[in-house]
């Protein structure tokens, strides 16, 4: 098990499969999402608030789980608000973001009370135009577009089409501020799966830069700014490992400034807060040898658990980390092809991994895929069952 995973234990992964009542299925430790939230906190902007985004994962054990552990949540859909507010979040502490909201989703996030991240005039528009049909007042966050800086070091930032452009700023604020919704804070998100502090470290104060920029060219008295959040999820073999202690000892410094001089900050992560604390626990079909490769058939496919598939992973990316369930003492290691019960080509789960010889009826663990799992999986393709969820 890599440092940044928290999985079951072999006694655990049986037991949990039999309260399933089948496989494959999915289980996310309420413990482990503790130790993520910690350990992000301690990795985030000093003193920032804690979104979590649900997009990551929406199951309500999860939602309702990480509902006491953060201080506010992102949704982006009408069905993310209900599980938002249904978990106990305070409406004032959920931010409903998306480019291009449609006129029934500004009009529920406002009667729904929470804030709304505005994208483009005509968002702004939309959103005035719903608060006058509502007779409500509302709070917009301005998300401001902003290049993601490279992955790596030296890598170069990619152009997104996310948040107000810079010549339609302008724009936006006047008709916000004609508007019955205040501008209640800016939000300046810079991408996903970054793992080098000094990336990250650099993102935050340019972020920071760029918004107090914003807020002393409008002046504006935003009551807080969010400052993205872009903390990686490892799970591949070949992922390199978040620099956490970087993070942490940066503390401070993450940013410059005197305290008191600060914007209230909030960030916002999703994949590094549910990633480690889930696995998937699959059952293996059948096995054969075709052309010198043994193959694993397991009930659980890119259906299920599209993060794995070639066209997500890509070639070079690395390999899922598989483990087998109560794996004899004896057993040794083999190359082995893991693929799912599809009658696809890119139903591959995990390529040339090493895996003890197996049998049908094997109970196979596939560790940190705790985020991007069942509703970023093409679950419709086959017509087959959905995937179990289950929280412990
Ligand atoms: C606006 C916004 N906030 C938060 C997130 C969550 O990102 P992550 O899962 O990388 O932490 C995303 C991801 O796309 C996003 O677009």
């Amino acid at each position: 098990m890599r440092k940044d995973t928290v999985t079951p234990t072999d006694r655990e992964a049986r037991l949990l499969t039999r309260r399933a009542g089948r496989t494959p299925v999915y289980v996310y430790s309420r413990e482990a999402l503790r130790a993520c939230v910690e350990r992000v906190r301690a990795a985030s902007v000093p003193g920032a608030d804690l979104y979590y985004s649900l997009k990551a994962n929406p199951h309500p054990g999860v939602v309702q789980t990480l509902a006491t552990l953060v201080d506010g949540f992102d949704v982006c859909s009408l069905a993310e608000l209900e599980t938002a507010l249904n978990a106990g979040m305070t409406a004032r502490k959920v931010l409903f973001t998306g480019p291009a909201k449609s006129a029934g989703e500004a009009a529920a996030a406002l009667a729904a009370g929470v804030m709304v991240t505005v994208e483009s005039p005509r968002q702004a528009t939309l959103f005035a135009a719903a608060t006058d049909e509502l007779g409500v007042t509302g709070r917009a966050v301005v998300r401001l577009n902003t290049p993601y800086p490279g992955r790596t070091p030296g890598a170069d930032p990619s152009q997104n089409q996310f948040g107000v452009a810079k010549e339609d700023l302008a724009e936006v604020v006047d008709l916000l501020r004609a508007s019955s919704l205040s501008v209640a804070g800016l939000q300046l998100f810079w991408g996903s799966q970054y793992a080098d502090a000094d990336i990250i470290l650099a993102a935050r104060k340019a972020m920071e830069e760029q918004a107090r920029a914003c807020v002393e060219r409008f002046a504006l008295q935003v009551e807080f700014v969010s400052l993205g959040g872009g903390i990686a999820m490892p799970w591949c073999d070949a992922d390199p490992e978040v620099d956490w202690a970087g993070l942490a000892a940066a503390g401070g410094a993450a940013t410059e400034g005197d305290a008191a001089d600060r914007l209230p900050l909030v960030c916002e992560y999703g994949r590094s807060i549910v990633g480690p604390a889930g696995s998937l626990l699959t059952t293996v079909l059948d096995t054969k040898t075709v052309g010198g490769r043994r193959y694993v058939f397991v009930d659980a496919g890119i259906n299920h658990v599209f993060i794995a598939s070639r066209l997500i992973a890509g070639a070079g990316r690395g390999e899922p980390r598989v483990r087998l369930v109560d794996a004899r003492p004896d057993a040794r290691p083999g190359p082995a092809w893991v693929v799912g019960p599809l009658c696809s080509q890119l139903d591959v789960l995990a390529e040339g991994i090493a895996l003890p010889e197996v049998e049908v009826g094997d109970l196979l663990l596939i560790e940190g895929v705790g985020a991007y799992g069942p509703t970023f999986s093409p679950s419709g393709f086959l017509s087959r069952d959905k995937v179990r969820e289950i929280v412990f």
